[in-house]
């Protein structure tokens, strides 16, 4: 009789681990459904990478964020500018040539307020990435930004430019 009620229990405890496990089961679809993973990237993370106040107008600062380069895979070297007009620019800092690491420069080569890759002297368009001079075949992929109320500055996610993503 008592290994009777004993099993008796077992089994009941069995019933509830299993329910509750099929339970747990079955709010992970409805959890993916309400919130979809984007299948675009691993990337896709907010990340702070700054404050407003660390940055004059006309600087830069180095940081690391995921950007997935056509070219080199996934890379993280990026530069944040603040630009002369005010505006907050981030781009991956691998030159789309030979993936030298790029840099912004107040002047080099004769022209102001440029991305500059030191390596076979090419120059980008800070205000959209694109190339104005030198080898690099295409623009350096963006990182795009939000800045909130405190002025902290995140990195969101990228874009290559050419190529739209699937969401
Ligand atoms: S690696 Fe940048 S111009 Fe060649």
């Amino acid at each position: 009789m008592e290994e009777e009620k004993i099993d008796r229990r077992g089994f009941i405890k069995k019933c509830i681990l299993v329910s509750g496990a099929l339970t747990i089961g079955s709010l992970v679809p409805l959890t993916k459904y309400f919130f979809p993973i984007q299948k675009s990237s691993g990337s896709n993370k907010k990340k702070k990478i700054a404050n407003v106040k660390e940055l004059p107008v006309n600087s830069a600062k180095m940081f690391s964020y995921p950007v997935k380069d056509p070219s080199w895979g996934w890379i993280s070297e990026c530069v944040l500018i603040h630009l002369p007009s005010g505006e907050f620019k981030a781009y991956s800092a691998n030159c789309t040539h030979l993936r030298c690491i790029v840099e912004y420069k107040q002047k080099a080569l004769n022209r102001e307020n440029v991305i500059y890759c030191p390596c076979h002297a090419a120059l980008f368009n800070p205000s959209d990435g694109s190339v104005i001079s030198g080898p690099p075949p295409r623009p350096l992929p963006e990182v795009l930004l939000e800045i909130d109320g405190n002025g902290d500055i995140y990195a969101v996610d990228f874009r290559v430019p050419g190529e739209e993503r699937e969401k």
